[in-house]
């Protein structure tokens, strides 16, 4: 009886918590189903927008934003905090429900060339907006004035729209603005200045650049708007309708670098006090009327492009600071009233590249010296006075003195052609023959012929005016391919042709870039590569700057409206029905969010410079995976002021100091000296790669230090140092036979990983005993990756490179054909196994050990007659077991022929059987090390390789490596 009471009481109470329990999770599931979605609002106002396009994106269907991967859409806590769009062709308008994404950063819609119609007040409203990034769409009618209640504001490009109207003089409350850019509208009015009651420009103490070019803005360049206060860096005004003269407050600002004036209408003199502008570099002041004296630019040593054509300045003799500019590549003096002889010595600056003295009064005799500048390449005198020429220094460039008297009498010299025609401009080579593409593709520098998303460029500053130097074209073809593989998208190669100078004085340029692994970019791959292009103040290029690129349409891979998305109203429904269907319906539900999370996660990634401060401009923060940036003076603190005891080691690039961070862990420091250094952007790249190679055989990135002028990398520090110290006897440390084994072994596999398993594949290119690293229990780490090469340029597997590498270790082949492929570090590797087992360096006495070896040995004999050779520290007493195939195994990897040597995974495993004949088991020993190691390695079929290699590799982008097998 009792005991029957219980047992309802419990059946009772079971009831009641089972429908507890049911109520909970209906509870839990209601909460899940709105914590998922994007705020309503939100996703409501973006709704609303996208209804404004007349074609949406493919991928925006669905019911949440946030929830399902929304092409350009970045959320953060269910807000829409981005909206990255360029280039994917939406037409129609804007909607002003864009006003109603409160938590909005980026908004970057560039390169819609058909989505038009006015800008909606609305933006007004997106009070933590950062970027507005509208480049070249179709918006017309006037700038909307609530913009300037963008507190946040950093970049504001509206450049190559169709606006007209005034600048706002609200936008001078711009407080954040670092880039002003209206570039090519139709913007009319004058520069607005602030009166005490409205605000105007001259408000703009944050602001860096000024773009105003190709407009058609009037009155005079306000002298209110340059004060001490500013930090202005470009004032860009060319091709406007500006009159007056230029004001002598500029001297106010001596942050100004570069100056376009050109293309205006402006009067009266160039104030005298320009050339306390000591920062600047390029001034354009051509095509005005100013008068009175030629500008004195004494003492603006920075300056390396003037033009000064076409105004009326008074009659002069040649300026006397022209000679005297210590960066001046390029001079244009067209039209100038420029008379008298030309100095002797004129064109001894060794920078100067061209001179353009057009249209003056010059006269008597052109004389060029033996010391004119090597990088001369034009010097233009046409429809001058000059009577004779004497060409004492054998100048072999151009040079034009048509229409002077020198010329006057039919003379047919080469200097008397007024030049007619340019030679071929430059375009990326190719060495394809016999390639057919389909009509509308095209073959990209390696022959694949594919759909280039393609676009010129624009640039609206020059540093340098020799324009067939190719190597400019090559910094161009280069620094975009690597950015865009930094940023992972699918470049087979980048072409550029075509670059001239237009009549707004731009130098225009074709890019090409080409997809890879397939014959056309998909809509995300656009959006990537447009937003890298979209966003100017990336100011990655070497010789020209300021650019703007303009796109042609692209109709990329439609990506199918993805049928993943649930429909959560079916959902919703459905989960009436039963407590079975609603558990299934929450499984289901907390599966999908979590592979939503893992799809936003990825997104994210893969929009790594979306939230760029651009307020520091020697490029973005590298994005890294586990690497810590460090300060200069954190690293100054744990070398001990890069004390002398703590000097390790040097090289070409530096030194190296061992260090101790705060959290006691040992690095060695890296220190790039001044000459060096690479560019920062090139620094980035580097580590970059390095950061995405994780393996227990390659030495670890910790961190990097870019700071106060200064590169360095921070490695985690192996004691027992390299293993050329080892065999020279220096560091006491005795290696036997098995010792050296496993250290072939080792090594081996940090190559294989970086061969087959890194993505991109890289070739070390340096490979030696002195980059082979010792840790405490004597395992092979391999080092330095200064000259490391990633193999992304050319399916074929191979890049051609300028030689670089260690003399006794480079590669016979490498160095003849330039060619470098994987096999160049094989060959190296056969070097270094011959010296384990020799501890010779590689050239030693003038000989060189792979012809030493190769002469000394007979295989008939034991130890193949190289007792002679071998190192006595081995201890030849003990049988060397397996000692014949090691051998064996270094001359194939010394193979002429790059073709006939093993691939380095065929070196890991052969190096793996002599370790069992030697009685060494090779993974067991692996797998107990690695664990003490603590590292994320395990073993796959006798390979160690971390986690992220592996997923590097499951995830990677079809690429070279198909060949190599
Ligand atoms: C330039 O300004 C002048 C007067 O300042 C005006 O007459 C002329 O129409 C303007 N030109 C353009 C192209 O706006
Ligand atoms: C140009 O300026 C420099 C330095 O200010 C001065 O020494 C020189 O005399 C000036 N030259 C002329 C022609 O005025």
């Amino acid at each position: 009886m009792e005991h029957s009471l219980i047992i309802d009481s419990i059946w009772h109470l079971r009831q009641m918590t089972q429908k507890c329990w049911i109520f909970l999770l209906f509870i839990v599931f209601c909460v899940v189903i709105v914590a998922e979605n994007t705020v309503s609002d939100e996703a409501a106002a973006l709704k609303a927008v996208a209804d404004g396009f007349q074609n949406k994106p493919g991928s925006w269907n669905g019911f949440d934003p946030c929830g399902s991967v929304w092409l350009g859409i970045k959320c953060t806590n269910y807000h829409i905090t981005s909206i990255i769009l360029p280039s994917v062709g939406v037409t129609g308008t804007l909607a002003g429900d864009i006003g109603n994404l409160p938590e909005l950063l980026f908004l970057d819609l560039s390169y819609n060339p058909d989505l038009g119609g006015s800008l909606p007040a609305s933006i007004g409203k997106l009070h933590k907006l950062k970027n507005l990034i509208l480049l070249g769409c179709g918006f017309s009618g006037q700038i909307p004035p609530e913009l300037g209640n963008l507190q946040h504001l950093t970049i504001l490009d509206l450049n190559y729209n169709k606006l007209s109207g005034p600048i706002p003089p609200s936008l001078g409350n711009l407080s954040s603005l670092y880039w002003f850019d209206i570039t090519e509208n139709e913007i009319s009015g004058t520069i607005p200045i602030s009166d005490g009651i409205n605000p105007g420009l001259d408000m703009l103490r944050r602001t860096e650049h000024f773009h105003f070019g190709g407009n058609k803005l009037s009155g005079n360049i306000p002298p209110e708007l340059f004060h001490s206060g500013m930090v202005m860096e470009h004032l860009i005004c060319n091709n406007n309708n500006f009159t007056g003269s230029i004001p002598s407050t500029l001297n106010l600002v001596p942050s100004l670098e570069a100056l376009r004036l050109d293309g205006n209408k402006l009067t009266g003199p160039v104030p005298t006090t320009i050339n306390s502008l000591t920062s600047m570099k390029e001034l354009y002041l051509s095509n005005n009327l100013l008068t009175g004296p030629l500008p004195n630019l004494t003492g603006m040593n920075a300056l390396d492009y003037v033009d000064l054509s076409n105004n009326s300045f008074d009659v002069s003799d040649v300026p006397p600071w022209f000679s005297s500019l210590p960066s001046l590549t390029t001079l244009l003096l067209e039209h100038s009233q420029v008379q008298g002889g030309i100095p002797a010595g004129l064109f001894s600056f060794s920078p100067l590249q061209t001179v353009q003295l057009k249209n003056n009064l010059l006269n008597g005799t052109l004389e060029i010296d033996s010391g004119y500048s090597t990088q001369l390449r034009l010097v233009d005198l046409q429809t001058n006075d000059i009577a004779d020429f004497r060409n004492n220094g054998n100048y072999n460039k151009t040079i034009i003195l048509a229409d002077n008297p020198v010329c006057r009498h039919g003379s047919n010299e080469n200097y008397c052609a007024a030049r007619t025609k340019n030679n071929s401009p430059y375009s990326t080579p190719n060495s394809c023959s016999g390639i057919d593409c389909p009509s509308e593709q095209a073959l990209s520098p390696n022959c694949f012929c594919s759909y280039p998303y393609e676009g010129i460029l624009y640039f609206r500053l020059l540093t340098v005016s020799n324009f067939q130097n190719s190597t400019y074209y090559q910094d161009l073809e280069k620094k975009i391919l690597s950015t865009l593989q930094v940023r992972k998208v699918p470049v087979d190669s980048v072409a550029v042709h075509d670059p001239f100078m237009d009549a707004s004085n731009y130098l225009e340029i074709s890019v090409e870039v080409f997809p890879s692994g397939k014959a056309k970019f998909d809509q995300g791959d656009i959006v990537l590569i447009a937003s890298f292009f979209s966003n100017q103040t990336s100011d990655i290029f070497d010789y020209f700057t300021l650019y703007n690129f303009i796109p042609k349409p692209y109709i990329p891979i439609l990506e199918g409206s993805s049928s993943k998305s649930s429909n959560t109203a079916a959902i919703v429904g459905a989960s009436a029905g039963g407590v079975v269907a609603l558990l299934v319906i929450i499984g289901l539900v907390i599966f999908v969010m979590i592979r939503k999370k893992g799809k936003a996660k990825k997104m994210e990634q893969s929009y790594p410079f979306g939230s760029w401060d651009p307020s520091k401009r020697s490029g973005s923060v590298p994005q890294l995976k586990g690497a810590r940036c460090f300060s200069f003076e954190e690293l100054k603190k744990c070398t001990d002021n890069f004390s002398e005891p703590n000097h390790i080691g040097s090289g070409g690039y530096g030194k190296v100091y061992k260090g101790t961070l705060l959290d006691g862990q040992m690095v060695a420091v890296k220190r790039a000296q001044e000459d060096s250094m690479q560019g920062g952007h090139e620094f980035k790249n580097e580590i970059e790669l390095l950061t995405r190679v994780h393996h227990r055989n390659l030495v670890n990135l910790v961190g990097f230090c870019f700071d106060q002028g200064e590169q360095m990398l921070v490695y985690e520090y192996l004691p027992n140092g390299t293993l050329r110290e080892s065999l020279s006897g220096m560091s006491g440390i005795r290696l036997d036979w098995k010792k050296r084994l496993w250290i072939a072994l080792d090594a081996a596999r940090g190559l294989s990983y970086l061969h087959f398993l890194a993505d991109p594949p890289i070739v070390h290119r340096d490979i030696k005993s002195n980059n082979i690293l010792l840790d405490n229990h004597l395992h092979a780490k391999v080092a330095d990756f200064g000259l490391s090469k990633p193999m992304t340029n050319d399916r074929k597997g191979h890049v051609t490179t300028q030689v670089k590498g260690t003399m006794g270790y480079l590669d016979p082949e490498y160095y003849m054909t330039q060619q470098l492929t994987e096999k160049s570090d094989v060959y190296s590797f056969g070097v270094l196994l011959l010296e384990l087992i020799t501890a010779r360096k590689p050239i030693e006495r003038n000989k060189y050990i792979v012809r030493e070896v190769k002469s000394a040995i007979d295989k008939k004999t034991e130890l193949y007659g190289l007792e002679q050779l071998v190192d006595s520290t081995i201890g030849l007493s003990n049988t060397l077991a397996g000692f014949n195939r090691f051998v064996d195994l270094a001359l194939m990897c010394v193979g002429e022929s790059g073709a006939d040597r093993p691939t380095m995974s065929e070196v890991v495993k052969e190096i793996e059987n002599i370790m069992q004949l030697a009685g060494i088991n090779p993974n067991a020993e692996s797998a107990s090390t690695s664990a003490s190691y603590g590292d994320s390695s395990f073993t796959l079929r006798g390979h160690l390789y971390s986690n992220e290699a592996l997923m590097n590799y499951s995830g990677a982008i079809p690429s070279s490596r198909s060949d190599t097998k």
